[in-house]
């Protein structure tokens, strides 16, 4: 993630930043990750596909010790978990949103579409955890303070996950989605089957979703 010096020791910046905005942007993923606890209890009882809620009951467990991975920065950091900020009300707004559109699509009967309704709010809310988490990475490769180095940490311990989660995600909703309009699917997605964990990896995944096709 950091840049190499010569001796090839990674190397942390001496940008301190925007403080406030580090904070205002800690609210904002403490808030995401408390969303996508709701988020992922209510799509588990949307899901029809097995193996989907098993890999969604993994990231349920996973985005409980994000949460407790930022509650630990707050301490590290000495900030305030229950500070209220505007950037954490519209994530908060958003995940609220979410929850109510899986409701809607599960009160309206058809227990597949209510599934990949289901899909496309957790790619959506895990779009933003994934940016929050590259942006917390970012700060932590900057920022040459403690603050760096506490991000640096909670980021290395994070980062692979939510890596997963989005891509494999997306792939859940292609190929849900593609199953739907009357089309052959792969599933488990490629994404999942070939254990994609970066974006480049993911997008081989799907180059390679038609040989999957043929076996
Ligand atoms: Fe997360």
């Amino acid at each position: 993630m950091s840049p190499a010096d010569e001796t090839g020791r990674p190397r942390r910046g001496r940008r301190p930043g925007n403080e406030k905005q580090i904070e205002a942007l800690l609210y904002e993923a403490l808030e995401t990750e408390i969303g996508g606890l709701a988020i992922y209890e209510t799509a588990l009882s949307c899901a029809v596909n097995e193996s989907l809620k098993q890999e969604w009951r993994e990231y349920l467990e996973e985005t409980r010790t994000h949460r407790r991975v930022l509650l630990t920065v707050f301490e590290q950091l000495g900030m305030e978990t229950e500070r209220e900020t505007p950037g954490r009300e519209v994530a908060r707004h958003i995940s609220q949103a979410l929850l109510r559109a899986m409701r809607m699509a599960q009160t309206a009967g058809d227990e597949e579409a209510a599934q990949r309704v289901a899909v496309e709010c957790v790619v959506l809310a895990e779009t933003k955890d994934h940016a929050n988490w590259a942006l917390i990475g970012r700060v932590a490769q900057e920022h040459g303070g403690r603050m760096g180095k506490v991000l640096a940490q909670a980021h290395a311990a994070v980062a692979p996950d939510e890596d997963h989660h989005l891509y494999h995600s997306q792939g859940w909703a292609r190929e849900l989605w593609i199953e739907a309009l009357g089309y052959p699917a792969v599933l488990p997605p490629p994404e999942e089957i070939r254990q994609a964990h970066t974006a480049i990896g993911a997008a081989r995944a799907r180059q390679q979703r038609g040989e999957m096709l043929h076996h």
